[in-house]
């Protein structure tokens, strides 16, 4: 969507106010159209995507120069920590002379340096200790784990698509929910909840587009939503966005019209326990990428630090709900009580 009118001259935010404003009771129901069968559906095409066994396992700026980070993905131990030049490095998280916990070590100059005995790593491979790929997009930080993915390898991950980073605002919001990565992204594709559960930041939301037996061609397996967000009281701003899982773990949201086109949502599914774990637990890294081309968002550029935590709480508040939705989706699952 174009920032100026015809004349050059700059547009308002379109911040509307919500006339015939309906009570959260006398919403229209969406129950009909949240078809069970069509959210598996479009959950099992998704999860026969690949992922070259690439796992985000945190937001990029929570790893500095300075100290290493430990993850755990699928019950696998890692360690990630920068080179000199910024390079992340991963491997296996314990020691390979008598295990210590490398997040714990310490980087000198690219080098992580065990506490207990002092032995170095330089991102090499080392009496057994055998690195993994690691990947930094700017936003995320990925680690590929081919004995857990079990998929054919990549060389990289594959990004989603999204603003230039000169012109966007990121920030990364992490939860971890008892369930497993599939329920996670089968909240992200029933977008049928979104007024209903999460009222105080969507109304007015219309599914307009279903891809209802869509072929496997990942691009045209789009939900498109209509929705507003909430500003404060009746004051919304309405977009149209696009739902798409990329991969098995991953699904994002496009504003693709309205306030901030362009900007994404990002939710990645990584699992923390192996695969067939009595009681999985599943991280959530949600990044928000916003990009807007109005003066007013250069500012909020120069802002990040502050807005960050604020757009991070959003995040919380949403996924609070979500991960008690994808918590009792795993639990009826387990118990053989999901619907469907
Ligand atoms: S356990 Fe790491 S150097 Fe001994
Ligand atoms: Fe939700």
């Amino acid at each position: 969507m174009s920032e100026r009118d015809g004349t050059g001259r700059r547009k308002a935010i379109p911040l509307r106010l919500r006339r015939n404003a309906v009570a959260w009771e006398r919403q229209r129901p969406t129950w009909r159209d949240a078809r069970p069968a069509l959210i598996a559906e479009a959950l099992e095409r998704a999860r026969a995507r690949p992922t070259g066994n690439w796992f985000v396992v945190g937001a990029a700026r929570d790893l500095t120069a300075r100290r290493p980070l430990g993850r755990t993905v699928a019950g696998t131990e890692i360690v990630l920590w920068r080179g000199e030049d910024g390079t992340p490095h991963a491997g296996p998280g314990a020691c390979p002379h008598l295990g210590a916990p490398l997040k714990d070590a310490v980087v000198r100059c690219g080098r992580l340096i065990c506490h207990w005995h002092g032995l170095g790593l330089d991102g090499g491979p080392f009496a057994g200790w055998t690195p993994w790929p690691a990947h930094d997009d700017g936003v995320l930080l990925w680690v590929r784990l081919d004995s857990v993915g079990g998929e054919p390898p990549t060389e990289g991950p594959a990004v989603p698509a999204r603003p230039a980073r000169s012109a966007s605002l990121a920030a990364v919001y992490t939860g971890t929910g008892s369930c497993e990565p599939e329920d996670v992204v089968a909240n992200r594709l029933d977008p049928w909840h979104g007024a209903w559960l999460h009222p105080y930041s969507f109304v007015d939301l219309v599914v307009r587009d279903v891809p209802d037996g869509a072929p496997p061609d990942d691009e045209k397996d789009v939900l498109l939503v209509d929705v507003s967000f909430k500003v404060a009281g009746r004051i919304v701003v309405p977009v149209r966005a696009a739902f798409h899982a990329p991969d098995a773990r991953t699904v994002v949201m496009r504003i693709v019209e309205g306030e901030g086109a362009g900007s994404v949502v990002e939710t990645h599914a990584t699992p923390l326990t192996p695969a067939g774990a009595g009681q999985p637990r599943t991280a959530v890294v949600e990044a928000v990428v916003a990009g807007s081309d109005r003066r007013g968002f250069a500012v909020a550029r120069a802002l990040a630090p502050l807005l960050r935590p604020a757009v991070r709480a959003t995040s919380g508040r949403l996924w609070r709900d979500d991960l008690a939705y994808a918590e009792r989706r795993h639990r009826l699952r387990a118990e053989g009580r999901f619907p469907g």
